[in-house]
């Protein structure tokens, strides 16, 4: 780990001007910067950066952060790489905090691993395009199918001659340690001796995302039946199969660039899409995507088109969880390969042109081509098509973000079409399943807090119930960020004579929770750091190690607050010059206290509807408790409009 003291180092050096200006060419607006958006194409710039606060937000796409997300974002890499390269931009020695015994042991594998791994490349490379053997056994087959030296020497394609142990040989003449070359899956051990594992393969290298060789896939030539036709790394300290997109360290830029990832079966399919001058392209390996991998595709693009042959079995495992995929937001779509070819045999006979256009003409979007899928195997089952009916609609039911919507409703109309039922009757249905799934999710959160608030139920209660909730969770939610916003601006101002602001806050809450998980995570870690004597602000807080606390830091500093009416007044007494903190806190507080007690009432009120008598003047009671509170706080707040 990089040590606390670097870090700070490292942030008080940090001049976001000066990072972003690098890869972007900004100009001076007022208190701000603007320029054109290095995170989508624009032609009219919409990306701001803001010196003052230390952030960036594009306007157009929405993506905002501070100067080390900027740099995560950028580079795509890890908050610790983004450090890393800060430092060295700074010239900032960087300090290590002691590692324990097991994570230096750790780290020394990996960079054995690497090492190891960086000298077989150059050793099969070598036999390759140097080796008798390697020119008359195994670039004759790779020319045959069709690949040039080029692209082979791009992607470090090489190749492990027959004899039982070349390459261990110079493995070890090389003074590679004996211990951890078998985790390399480059050789294995054999009688207490150690023998090539590739013998006779051709083997394409697998990079790490960035560059460096993590691992190998070994194929036999030709359609040898000598063992499985490719042999993979094993799990190792730098191999983890279900993160590695074969290709991703190749392919970034261009996915980048064309906004979209095409997404393969095999290694070769990746590099004869290359060398046909389609790039944007990365191979899974023939194993179904885990999230891992979604995760590594929406770093670049949210659209993911998967071209694999129409045959092939792992058509099926491509498809399985991809319901996470809807989740994440990203577009999925499918393209089959006709005729028993896959990518590698298809664009080698058609061509680079007519590929692209029988993509983009077959693209088809892969809920609807699963439903015709469940559809066809249901044939004119009544009970099997009802299922598929369910399942259309809880799939549906997962697109969940607002921005969604009208996605979302597109589909319910394709989908009821295909279905032959009525549209309204899948939207009613898919709305079912969005309820259950949020009342789940309620009860699990209710469960987990101790604070006064009835569980919400939702069962029985009009269709329309739902988008109020959403809507007076959206209210609640700014209430929510503006409280944040005093506390990290005037948290360490003075209250009174013996308190803080943030003490005051503290006890003005101690009731009440909050509805949104992030910014209730900042204000715990806010508390925490107050009550040990650390100084925490929106400075300090932007370079929190946890990505959530500071994505929650600059939510609160950019979005602009939609809130009632009764703010703006309270905020149009400002008298300029003169210090309102003390104003803005009081009003904060109230106002988030009103918002939860309105909500309170309004659930209340809703039980004394279906409350027995008995129950009925309970609720009664709270009805008028809840009342009495409001008005006070009401009547405190004019008070303060008065004054
Ligand atoms: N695969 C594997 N082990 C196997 C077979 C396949 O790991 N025994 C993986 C490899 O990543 C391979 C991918 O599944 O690239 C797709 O398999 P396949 O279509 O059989 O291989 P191709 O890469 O297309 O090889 P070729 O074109 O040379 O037949
Ligand atoms: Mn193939």
């Amino acid at each position: 780990m990089i040590s606390p003291n670097t870090i700070q180092q490292i942030t008080n050096r940090i001049d976001i001007i000066d990072v972003v200006g690098e890869f972007v060419k900004l100009k001076k607006r007022g208190t701000n910067y603007l320029g054109l958006c290095p995170f989508h194409n624009e032609k009219t710039p919409s990306f701001t950066v803001s010196p003052a606060k230390e952030i960036y937000k594009c306007f157009g796409c929405g993506k905002s952060g501070n100067t080390i997300g900027f740099v995560m974002e950028h580079e795509k890499c890890s908050y610790v790489e983004a450090l890393r390269w800060l430092a060295a931009r700074y010239n900032i020695e960087v300090e290590e905090t002691e590692t324990s015994p097991e994570q230096k042991l750790q780290q020394q594998t990996a960079d054995s691993l690497y090492a190891i791994n960086h000298f077989a490349q150059r050793f099969f490379s070598e036999q390759l395009f140097e080796g008798s053997e390697g020119q008359t056994i195994a670039m004759s087959y790779l020319k045959e199918r069709g690949f040039r030296n080029e692209v082979l020497q791009k992607f470090q394609v090489g190749y492990n001659p027959e004899a039982r142990d070349t390459l261990t040989r110079a493995l070890l003449t090389n003074q590679f340690s004996r211990e951890v070359l078998p985790k390399t899956g480059l050789v294995s051990v054999r009688n207490e001796e150690l023998v090539d594992n590739y013998r006779g393969r051709i083997i394409f290298p697998i990079h790490g995302i960035t560059g460096k060789i993590i691992g190998f896939g070994a194929r036999v030539i030709g359609k040898s039946d000598r063992g499985p036709k490719y042999i993979n790394t094993p799990e190792n300290e730098i191999y983890t199969k279900s993160k590695i997109l074969y290709g991703a360290y190749f392919a970034r830029m261009a996915i980048d660039k064309a906004d979209e990832c095409l997404l393969v079966e095999g290694y070769t399919d990746v590099v004869s899409l290359h060398q046909a001058g389609i790039e944007n392209v990365v191979a899974s390996g023939g194993t179904s995507l885990t999230t891992d991998q979604l995760r590594l595709i929406k770093k670049y693009t949210n659209n993911l088109t998967i071209i694999y042959d129409g045959d092939s079995a792992g058509v099926k495992a491509a498809l399985r969880g991809l319901d996470m995929a809807l989740e994440e937001s990203l577009n999925v779509r499918l393209v089959l390969i006709p005729d028993n070819e896959d990518p590698d045999s298809y664009v080698n006979k058609v061509g680079t042109r007519a590929f692209n256009e029988f993509v983009a003409a077959s693209k088809k979007d892969f809920i609807i081509f699963q439903l015709e899928v469940m559809l066809k195997e249901a044939g004119n089952d009544v009970t099997k098509k009802s299922d598929v009916v369910n399942q259309v609609a809880e799939t549906l039911s997962k697109i969940s973000r607002a921005e969604d919507f009208t996605k979302q409703q597109d589909y319910i109309r394709q989908c009821s079409s295909l279905l032959r039922i009525d549209e309204s009757g899948l939207t009613n249905l898919v709305n079912k399943y969005k309820r259950d799934r949020i009342t789940k999710e309620e009860k699990r959160a209710a469960g987990q807090e101790q604070a006064a608030l009835p569980p919400q139920e939702f069962q029985g209660q009009p269709e329309d119930v739902l988008d109020e909730t959403q809507l007076l969770l959206q209210q609640d939610e700014a209430h929510e960020r503006n409280l944040l916003r005093v506390l990290l601006d005037y948290g360490l101002r003075d209250w009174d004579d013996t308190q803080k602001m943030a003490d005051h806050i503290f006890e003005e809450l101690q009731d009440f929770h909050f509805e949104n998980q992030q910014l209730e995570k900042l204000f715990e870690e806010y508390r925490s750091w107050y009550q040990r004597g650390l100084e925490p602000t929106t400075r300090t807080l932007l370079y929190h190690e946890d990505e959530q606390i500071r994505q929650a830091v600059v939510n609160i500093s950019v979005v602009p607050f939609e809130l009632s009416q009764n703010w703006d007044e309270v905020m149009e007494m400002k008298i300029v010059g003169v210090d309102n903190s003390r104003q803005d806190v009081s009003s904060s507080v109230n106002f988030f206290k009103l918002q939860k007690i309105k909500k309170l009432i309004e659930q209340n009120q809703r039980d004394m509807e279906h409350a027995s008598y008995d129950d009925f003047k309970m609720l009664h009671e709270v009805h008028n408790h809840l009342k009495q509170l409001e008005t006070s706080i009401t009547n405190q707040m004019h008070t303060v409009i008065i004054k």
